[in-house]
């Protein structure tokens, strides 16, 4: 089986990405024993300080984000990182040329539960000079190479560099990421989704009507059922997606008026994006196509609706093209 380096090597990725994701991949080896250790190693529970979005660190939140900031620091290749646990753009190395952004812990609710977690992470071009927010802010589709690592009853990392989306599997007994299966293909159509239901009643209307038409199944519009699940870990539902189809969304909500989407548009929604465009999926807010949001802040969050590409294309049928709609943030 081909391991992540004979990967890149076929795929004529340059020599500077390609050392950057394989220092991807042996930190995340790292986490993945971290993470198995568990209460054993005293990393569950949280730690008393709260991340720039007011959400509590857990201490492997902290923990991950270290492990990835000083490997990426010693890689050499990397000019800057953006990290959800970072208030601030690092500077990392002054000749490096890739921009890293990174969720080092996604579904951090889950670790105290032994439950799914996974680390993603995004890589953009570093434009010529000063290192700034402003660097980082490029559109999804000028990323280099995306995907996450899930940390499972497996490690599987997924991965994208434009040439289709690949699984690798972490193999115990060498320590290497394997490829075991190169052209992921998300199936188009699809009779399961992903939403907290638990926030109906703060969904913008058309996420109303579509969930409810879906709950209704075979006695409404779409004529058949649709089966439900939730892993509160992105990456753990879109993996799902990856594997056998689905649609996944964290969608628009006025729960809380000053902050009506969750997930993060450049650690989170664009690497997810992408990898789910090159398995043959859709990606959108509900208005525009994720990969094309211009980016305006680092930490910036968006509505999410991903997966088998024409269930999203349902989905936004009830959405219309209004986009006055939209709630904007700054
Ligand atoms: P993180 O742990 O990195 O903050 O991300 C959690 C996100 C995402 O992974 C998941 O889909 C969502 O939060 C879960 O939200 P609920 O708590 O509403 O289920
Ligand atoms: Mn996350
Ligand atoms: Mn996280």
């Amino acid at each position: 089986m081909q391991n992540l380096a004979q990967t890149l090597t076929a795929q004529a990725i340059n020599a500077s990405l390609a050392d950057l994701l394989l220092t991807l991949a042996d930190t995340s080896k790292a986490i993945s024993q971290a993470v198995r250790h568990g209460a054993l190693a005293g990393v569950l529970g949280a730690t008393e300080q709260e991340n720039v979005q007011g959400e509590t660190q857990k201490k492997l939140d902290v923990i991950t984000n270290d492990m990835l900031k000083d490997a990426l620091k010693a890689d050499g290749n990397v000019r800057g990182l953006a990290s959800e646990e970072e208030d601030y753009v690092v500077e990392v190395s002054k000749d490096g040329k890739y921009l890293v952004c990174f969720d080092p812990l996604d579904g951090s609710s889950n670790i105290d539960i032994n439950s799914l977690v996974g680390t993603i992470f995004s890589v953009l071009p570093a434009p010529a000079g000063e290192l700034t927010e402003q660097s980082f802010l490029q559109k999804g589709r000028d990323q280099v190479a995306a995907g996450y690592v899930l940390y499972g009853p497996s490690t599987m990392m997924a991965l994208t560099t434009g040439n289709g989306t690949q699984f690798f599997t972490l193999d115990p007994n060498s320590g290497e990421f394997l490829l075991t299966q190169d052209q992921v293909t998300i199936t188009p159509d699809t009779a399961e989704f992903a939403i907290n239901m638990s926030n109906q009643r703060f969904w913008e209307a058309p996420m109303q009507t579509y969930i409810a038409d879906l709950l209704i199944g075979e006695l409404g519009p779409r004529e058949r059922n649709f089966n439900m699940r939730w892993i509160a870990a992105m990456v753990g539902d879109v993996h799902r997606v990856l594997c056998r189809g689905g649609i996944f969304t964290y969608p628009t909500d006025n729960k809380n008026p000053q902050k009506p989407y969750k997930l993060r548009l450049m650690y989170e929604a664009n690497p997810m994006a992408w990898l789910v465009e090159q398995a043959g999926g859709k990606a959108s807010t509900g208005y525009q196509t994720i990969l094309d949001v211009q980016p305006t802040a680092i930490h910036q969050r968006v509505a999410v609706i991903l997966g088998s590409a024409n269930e999203v294309d349902t989905c936004l049928s009830y959405h219309g093209q209004d986009y006055s709609q939209e709630p904007q943030v700054d």
